[in-house]
């Protein structure tokens, strides 16, 4: 037994999700079968894998990777950049200003650990994506400001109230649009007033748009970076896992101004010197193959998430936003009196449905529960009516 604690401070800050949140959700789990939905954030195995992409792996494997650039494989770098230009309306040079990384999740760290120092402040949403954001600012000593957005407006940004939260500490605005766990997918008018509030206050902006491709309801994605005098301050974050399905490949990149990118690639070459071979070339098959496999994914998403959005909200206690994108629907549960932890760990027991619980979404998220959609109708249906069953046995004790 050591005499003194060895641990540095910056990893016993951190919070333990697997003890806190994953444990307890496997426990409820044990001896069940026939679960329906994920719980995370990932395609079901049941979509089949596109034989393109199997073709790049396998061809990958044989080759004998090696290690890569640690700003990625020139050809995925070039085929980023064109994306960028393409579909967001961003000019990035394709090799100084674009960085691939294991995952936005390696992207969101390593920007974290290149811009922020103790005592920055970070202005994010809530509920928001807590899981990578919160550790990541702690990790650097960072604090973590956080915004609600209010249900009723769809859990939109309200700029003055993003304003009314900058000090002269404020380092970076973290934007996630289509939002996990919201939805939420932030409007031209409101990110323009938002680019004035960065601008006024000389802020950075990380704009996490790894949801892109979901949006729902006319709805559309717009790039803060794409929008006058925003690309020298913002970081775009993005990847591979939601748009294709390729969570497990961990391949994900930073695009920004290069003078933020130079420095930002050498944290990521100290911490894994650079994404693995295998993943960017299935990376770059996917940018570069054919596209058309996915829109029947992308609306078989948009009916199940009506399915689930009519169905759920039709349950009695049950108050449903329709999320304007992302994979998720987040309804507020809370007056069933139970706390959202409780409320997922009963889904799972009595109507065998994982979701998350919403209080591993920030403060605000207490009360909901998220639900990761399916692009299946019938899965959707079996979930309205299994959540329904179950809530039906519960006594409500609230008010939404
Ligand atoms: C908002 C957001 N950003 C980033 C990530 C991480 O994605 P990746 O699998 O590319 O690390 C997720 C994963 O769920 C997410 O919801």
């Amino acid at each position: 037994m050591m005499k003194t604690e060895k641990i540095a401070t910056r990893a016993t800050v951190l919070p333990n999700w697997r003890e806190e949140v994953h444990a307890p959700l496997a426990n409820a789990a044990l001896g069940l079968t026939d679960v329906l939905l994920t719980g995370g954030g990932e395609w079901s195995t049941e979509i089949p894998m596109p034989e393109h992409l199997i073709e790049a792996a396998c061809q990958a494997v044989r080759g004998r990777p090696q290690y890569t650039s640690e700003y990625g494989l020139s050809e995925l770098q070039a085929a980023i950049a064109r994306k960028l230009a393409d579909e967001n309306g961003i000019t990035v040079n394709p090799t100084t200003e674009v960085l691939v990384t294991n995952g936005a999740t390696e992207a969101i760290s390593c920007c974290m650990l290149a811009l922020v120092e103790p005592g920055d402040e970070i202005i994010v949403g809530d509920p928001y994506y807590m899981a990578i954001y919160k550790p990541n600012a702690l990790m650097n000593g960072g604090h973590l400001v956080t915004v609600e957005n209010d249900r009723e407006a769809h859990f939109r940004f309200d700029p003055e109230r993003v304003r009314a939260a900058i000090t002269p500490r404020t380092k970076l605005l973290v934007l996630t649009s289509p939002d996990n766990p919201t939805g939420a997918c932030l409007p031209r008018e409101t990110l323009q007033e938002l680019a004035r509030v960065a601008e006024e206050h000389d802020l950075i902006v990380l704009s996490d748009e790894i949801y892109e491709k979901f949006v729902y309801d006319g709805n559309s994605h717009v790039s803060m970076a794409s929008l006058p005098g925003c690309r020298d301050r913002t970081v775009v974050i993005n990847g591979f896992s939601k748009t294709y399905g390729l969570t497990g490949y961990r391949v994900g990149y930073v695009a920004g101004p290069r003078s933020l990118v130079r420095e930002i690639a050498k944290v990521r070459s100290a911490i894994s010197l650079c994404a693995n071979e295998v993943s960017q070339r299935v990376a770059l098959a996917a940018l570069d193959g054919p596209q058309d496999w996915l829109p029947p994914i992308i609306d078989a998403y948009a009916e199940a998430r009506n399915i689930l959005v009519e169905g759920l909200g039709a349950i009695v206690g049950v108050d449903i936003t329709p999320p304007d994108g992302a994979i998720y629907v987040f309804p507020h549960m809370g007056s069933y009196g139970l706390s959202s932890m409780e409320m997922s760990k009963y889904l799972l027991r009595r109507a065998r449905v994982a979701t998350r619980p919403g209080s591993y979404f920030g403060p605000s998220g207490e009360g909901y529960v998220r639900f990761n959609i399916a692009p299946n109708a019938e899965t959707a249906r079996a979930v309205v009516e299994r959540v329904g069953e179950a809530l039906s046995e519960l006594k409500r004790t609230g008010h939404t």
